[in-house]
């Protein structure tokens, strides 16, 4: 009998490995083989610990399976896996699954992740064996083609800057992986990692080739550890197989990847502060120019692109950029993938293309709020993105409609708060999180997320008190223009949409709008 039960962070903290151990016992006990498939996980939080097992020519589920539920289990999946309470179906029918488009995730939860094999037979390298058959030149038409934007959060072009690092002069250069996931309610680069991470070292290796570079390094936060280890031996193996080393594929090419961990700074997360912390230094940001594009890692030209958006530049290889450009809408191609946390029913991820609305997906996909009451507010985007109230829910998700709303889309992180929260000390939240996250490097940040701090106590102690909302304000604007990075920059965002939105949290009238 093979099973599958994912070996992703999520899955076992809710409780995976017991139910993996408790199976185990019953199939010694019976004398049952038992071949039990540590797949990654699909998404699906609401439903882990989830088995899956083929039954009758098809992937069915079992979800939110707990060892303490799971006397006589064993028998069960052996007679008729359907009769169990928490039988789930073909797990590609589920609506949750069936209404998604995955291209990122789709081979996610499939099988071993580790396993090459696998990930060969699931599609995996044709987007590698076709960019070695191209020019440089010809992969980055088709990154540029396909619409790719940068999944980080700045959604620049990928097309854009990697013919900025392949027309750079140099004897060498680096594919540089920001896998430093610091976001609050943002998990998608690390459910990558856990669950296809020959994905990413496939698109690092497709960059490397299109743009000259030999050399890649994942920068990854000290605490996903299970997404370390299970890239270390996701880059043994494609070592071993010769899909990375001294000739790609047995090609002229060569390019390899290492693992640096970092140490816990948000501000990490941020391109130039990644690259001194990767160079050994302490993580300060950088002024721009120099671009990392021209002088980036040891002041070498150097890609830095985010966990999916490296990982996409294989789908978009493999399946050619006008099947890629044909999800979306507007200036945002392909898909997105939403991670949905806070107060929601069906929390996990969902990979969707652009253009539907915050309210599909918070109540189609999240099923509202876990606590049941009603949500007040949405914070999409990180903790620098802007709190939504209703009459924003029907937003497309498309990064020019957002910006236009004062919003953004950053890495896709969707927190849903239901009506018991405080708005006031959301905003207080953004502030205090700057002054621990700052670099402190430039005054208007390190300095104005103290005040700001200040600043909103003294109004909610006292909303009749005018000053403070306009003092409130003015250093939003300082912070805004005055700041080096989005650190300080985007902080009065929360600050303002809570202001604007949700005045009467600080004691306020509403603005006439
Ligand atoms: P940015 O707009 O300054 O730059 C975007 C990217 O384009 C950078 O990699 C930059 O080097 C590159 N670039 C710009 N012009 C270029 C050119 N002509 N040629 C080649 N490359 C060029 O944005 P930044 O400061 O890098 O990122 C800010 C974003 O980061 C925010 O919007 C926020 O959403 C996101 N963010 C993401 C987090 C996460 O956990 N994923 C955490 C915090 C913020
Ligand atoms: Fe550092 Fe903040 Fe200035 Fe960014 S905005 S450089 S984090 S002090």
């Amino acid at each position: 009998l093979s099973l599958y039960i994912s070996g992703d962070t999520t899955a076992r903290a809710l409780g995976a490995d017991a139910l993996v151990a408790v199976l185990e016992v019953q199939a010694a006990a019976a004398d049952v083989p038992l071949n039990i498939i540590r797949s990654g996980s699909r998404g699906a939080f609401w439903l882990e610990p989830m088995l899956e097992m083929d039954w009758q020519g098809k992937r069915i589920g079992i979800g939110e399976l707990m060892a303490s539920d799971a006397e006589g289990l064993l028998a069960t999946l052996l007679d008729n896996p359907e009769s169990h309470p928490n039988y789930l179906g073909e797990v590609a029918e589920l609506p949750w699954f069936a209404n998604q488009h995955r291209l990122t995730f789709a081979r996610a939860g499939e099988g071993d992740p580790i396993d090459l094999n696998t990930y060969r037979a699931l599609g995996g390298l044709q987007g590698l064996e076709r960019a070695l058959s191209l020019t440089p030149d010809a992969v980055v038409e088709e990154i540029t083609d396909s619409g790719l934007r940068g999944r980080g959060g700045a959604a620049f072009p990928a097309g854009i800057k990697w013919r900025t690092v392949l027309g750079a002069e140099a004897d060498q250069k680096y594919i540089v992986c920001n896998a430093d996931e610091g976001d609050s309610g943002t998990f998608a680069d690390r459910l990558l990692m856990e669950s296809d991470p020959f994905q990413l070292l496939e698109g690092m290796a497709i960059a490397g080739i299109a743009v000259g570079a030999t050399q890649g390094y994942i920068y990854l936060r000290s605490e996903y550890p299970r997404a370390q280890l299970m890239l270390n031996e996701a880059i043994d193996a494609a070592r071993l197989a010769g899909v990375l080393g001294e000739r790609v594929l047995g090609s002229d090419k060569s390019f390899d990847i290492e693992v640096r961990l970092g140490a816990g700074a948000y501000i990490c997360g941020e391109e130039t502060a990644l690259l001194d912390s990767l160079e050994g230094k302490r993580g300060m940001v950088r002024a721009k120019p120099p671009l990392p594009a021209l002088e980036g890692l040891f002041g070498k030209p150097t890609v830095v692109n985010n966990v999916l958006t490296l990982a996409a530049a294989s789908t978009v290889l493999a399946e050619g950029a006008a099947a890629y450009q044909a999800h979306g809408t507007g200036r945002s191609r392909g898909t997105l993938t939403v991670q949905l946390a806070g107060n929601i029913a069906r929390g996990g991820l969902i990979e969707v293309p652009y253009g539907i609305s915050l309210r599909e997906i918070v109540f189609d996909w999240g099923g509202g709020t876990r606590s049941g009451r009603p949500v007040r507010a949405i914070q999409v985007g990180g903790p620098l993105g802007a709190y939504l109230p209703e009459a924003q829910w029907d937003l497309p998700l498309d990064y020019e409609a957002f910006a236009q709303a004062g919003a953004m889309l950053g890495h896709g992180g969707v927190v849903v708060f239901d009506d018991t929260i405080d708005m006031a000390a959301q905003a207080r939240f953004a502030m205090a999180f700057c002054v621990a996250e700052s670099c402190g490097k430039c005054t208007p940040c390190r300095m104005g997320s103290i005040r700001g701090v200040e600043v909103i106590d003294k109004l909610v102690a006292n909303p009749a008190d005018t000053a403070q909302k306009i003092l409130l304000e003015d250093l939003c604007d300082t912070m805004e223009h005055g700041s080096l990075c989005a650190m300080g920059g985007l902080t009065p965002s929360p600050v303002r949409s809570a202001l604007r939105y949700f005045p009467e949290d600080f004691g306020l009238a509403a603005e006439a709008s």
